[in-house]
Formats: C-alpha cells, structure tokens, sequence
C-alpha cells in the first residue's frame, strides 16, 4: 500500500464496443456506419453525436446494481451488459458487451506507460497503421472481486465516454476485452505526462504554472457542469499530446494550440449523488484532500489536488513532503495525518516569488474547509490568468508576454469560447 501512494489510485476504475465487419474497414468508416459506437473522435471531437452518448449512459449495465461502498452510485441502473451493447447494435460477447476480436483490429506494441491499474501500450491499427494507445485493465484486481473490478471498468469508460466533447479529454477510438483484460484504444499522446516533464525538466515558472492550470481547470469544469469528481487529479493523468523536447519551453514558446494537455485517466471519477456525499476514499493519497481522509466529500476536493499540482509544478515536491521517496514510505493514514493537520508551507523560495493574484489562487484551491475552497468555475475566472497568460490576444497573434496563445475554439461543450477573457481584448 505504501509504495504505491505517491502514483497509484486507491479508487475504483470502466465500456461500449464496436461492431468490426471488416478488417478493410478504417476506424473513420466504421464510425460512420450506422452501429458503430457514438462516441470515437479521431482528431475532430465534433464527430461525435451527444445524443447517442446520452443514450448510451442512460442504457442500462449489467453491474450497475453494485452500489460503491454504499454511495449510491448507479442505483438507478438495471439490466445487463448484454442489452447496454444492443441497445447501440453492437456485435458483442463478453462480459462487458464488448467486442472480443481486438487483436483483430489491432497490434500490441511496446508499452508506454504503467498505472496503479493499467498498462499502457502504443498500437498500430492494422487497417490504417495509425498509431495509438492501448489502456489494459485487468479483470481481476487483488482482492476486488471480479464483479466489482468490472463495475469499476465500466465506470470509467462512461465516463470517459461521457467528457468527449471536452477538446483536453483523450479521444475514445475503440474498446474492447477478453476473458482476462479489458481494452481502451485512445489517441497516442506523444509528448509525455507532467510528472515526467517535472522529473526531467524540475520546476516550472509562474506562467508556465498558469497555462498548465488553466487547461487542467477546463477538465475540472467540465466534469463538475456533467455531475462528475474526477477523482484523480495529478501530474501524471495530464499529458502532453505533440512530441516536444522541453514543454516548458513550448509553453514559452507560445508554440501551442489547444487542446496540447489531455486528461487521460478517469478511474477514480464517480458520478456526484445528490443526497449524499462520498464517502470512500479514493484517488491518489499525496493529492486527496483532507475531506476525502475524513470519507465526507464533494467536487470540491478535485480543487484541492489541484492546489497540491499547482504547489508541485512551483516547487518540484509536495507541500507536506520532501520529496515523492518520502512520501512513498509513509502508510495512508500517516499521509492523511499530515494532509488534515499541517500547515501547506508557502515561506520559501518560489511561492515567495509568486505573484499576488497567483498566490491567491493557491490560497483558495488549498483551503481545508472545502466550503471556502474556490470552485472550478470561479478558478477559471481568476485574474491569475489574464495576468499571466495574456489571454486578451485574439487567436494566431503574439500575447504580450508571448505565452500559449489560445484559440478562441470552446474548451469545452459546456463553455463556450474562453469569454472570460474576452472583455480585456
Ligand atoms: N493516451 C495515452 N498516450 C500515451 N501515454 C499514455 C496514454 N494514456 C496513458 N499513458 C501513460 O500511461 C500511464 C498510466 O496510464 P493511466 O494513468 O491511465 O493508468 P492508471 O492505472 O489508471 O493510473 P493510476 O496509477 O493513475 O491509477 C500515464 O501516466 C501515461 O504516462
Ligand atoms: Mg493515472
């Protein structure tokens, strides 16, 4: 346990399926036929039909009837996988309704990553040979039972499903599971994860922290407007999608078009009950706030890893520790200690260097009473942004600090163009 709370995710986890008639077909032509899946989005997220989505969240799933440790999730479903997969025509087998013919479709290459739970490889589609990512999630995890290992998949992957229209959440292309794993296809995302970009590259500047933040806010947003917590705020669920060198330097740049951060791990992301709070803890410990210790919480704790991210970009470690070695020693109930109890130290070296507003921010996402925690959308808001990222500018035209000029494309559905620059231009 206590080697994994610095990068595991202590919280639970997954689906749809395509309908494959040929190997000649490319994902594209099978998006199009009338069966396949609505939600894969090659590079353009607008492909993708919301109504069919809805109607693929709202059909029933097999292990649904499992509450999450009494939390009220997916109370309402019935059914079986079975009938999820047919109600969208799909030609499936497993356990899940997924197909079962992956490496049909596709080839396993070498492996690009690894999580608490999954192992990431690159893929090559053989019909295109595009190249892709493959989440690999285990049926069966430690002392989880099968069924509820499944439940946890199923969530994620409606999730997942459910925040494609959010242009920073990693494309969907294909899912799919055999008698012992699961398969999630996604969009290859080149440029590496931001706990990489900080063990290679060390801390960031302000501003750098600012484009980071901003980006990783828009998927708090949404999340929150869809009645999700992502549960899992951290460093290493955000990566960079084009290959570069340094990210820190393309930040400065100005070299990046939206959307360059993709959230690519919805596992510990849960569905917000009305009447209740959650209840058990989930998500990476150095990260959970301390209402999520306390097994008495909202959305607002995703503001409070945001804050531990914004901290660590700034000061390349976390606030209660001096480095990811030391935390990794500690059991869960030592980190929390600290997490609920000690001050976040802001005395030293770049928060002393940190501007007003930027301090203000920090301030407001490490709160511990989450009620006086800033939320998403007043985040967004912050006048940190403006100051350091000069969002006035129009799209394709130098910022006057020459930082990440954005295109004025909506973040995300639910937003709508980045309007809360837009009065300063
Ligand atoms: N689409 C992708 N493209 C490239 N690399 C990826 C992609 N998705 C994941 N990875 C790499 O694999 C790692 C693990 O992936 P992911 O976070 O989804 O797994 P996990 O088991 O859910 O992790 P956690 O420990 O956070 O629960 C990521 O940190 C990243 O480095
Ligand atoms: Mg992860």
């Amino acid at each position: 346990m206590a080697s994994a709370l610095g990068q595991g995710c202590l919280g639970g986890k997954a689906a749809r399926g395509s309908g494959h008639s040929s190997l000649q077909q490319t994902r594209v032509q099978r998006q199009q036929s009338t069966y396949y899946p609505p939600y894969r989005c090659p590079q353009q997220k607008a492909r993708r039909q919301p109504t069919l989505v809805s109607q693929a969240l709202a059909a029933p799933s097999a292990i649904a009837e499992q509450t999450n440790d009494g939390l009220g999730l997916w109370e309402a479903a019935g059914g079986t996988a079975a009938t999820h997969a047919s109600s969208w025509g799909l030609n499936s087998g497993g356990e899940l309704g997924l197909p079962l013919d992956f490496t049909t479709y596709y080839q396993l290459g070498r492996q690009i990553g690894a999580g608490a739970y999954g192992t990431v490889y690159e893929a090559i589609e053989k019909a295109t040979g595009d190249r892709l990512a493959v989440k690999v999630l285990p049926k069966q995890r430690g002392k989880l039972s099968r069924e509820k290992t499944l439940t946890k998949i199923q969530q994620e992957l409606e999730v997942l499903a459910a925040l494609q229209d959010c242009q920073q959440v990693v494309c969907l292309e294909d899912i799919f599971e055999d008698s012992q794993w699961v398969y999630i296809v996604q969009e290859l995302c080149e440029g590496g994860d931001l706990a990489q970009a900080l063990a290679t590259h060390g801390a960031c500047t302000e501003s750098q922290a600012a484009a980071v933040i901003y980006e990783v806010l828009k998927v708090i947003a949404t999340c929150h407007a869809e009645g999700l917590l992502h549960g899992d705020i951290k460093p290493a669920n955000f990566m960079m999608r084009p290959s570069m060198s340094n990210p820190w330097k393309a930040i400065d740049g100005g070299r990046l078009r939206n959307p360059w951060l993709m959230a690519i791990d919805f596992g510990c992301s849960q569905p917000v009950h009305k009447a209740r709070a959650f209840m058990r803890r989930t998500g990476t410990p150095v990260y959970m706030a301390p209402e999520v210790f306390q097994r008495q919480y909202g959305m607002s704790a995703d503001l409070w890893s945001l804050g531990m991210m914004f901290y660590e970009l700034l000061a390349c470690r976390l606030p209660f520790w001096d480095s990811m070695d030391d935390c990794k020693s500690k059991t869960i109930d030592e980190v929390g200690k600290s997490v609920v109890t000690d001050d976040v130290p802001m005395d030293y070296g770049p928060f002393e260097a940190l501007s007003k507003q930027g301090m203000d921010l920090l301030h407001g996402l490490t709160q511990r009473d989450p009620s006086k925690r800033i939320t998403a959308a007043a985040a967004l808001e912050h006048p940190w942004f403006r100051e350091q990222l000069g969002y006035a500018c129009k799209p394709g035209q130098a910022c006057s600090n020459n930082i990440v000029a954005l295109d004025k494309t909506p973040a995300c559905s639910i937003f709508g163009p980045e309007l809360a620059f837009e009065a300063a231009c």
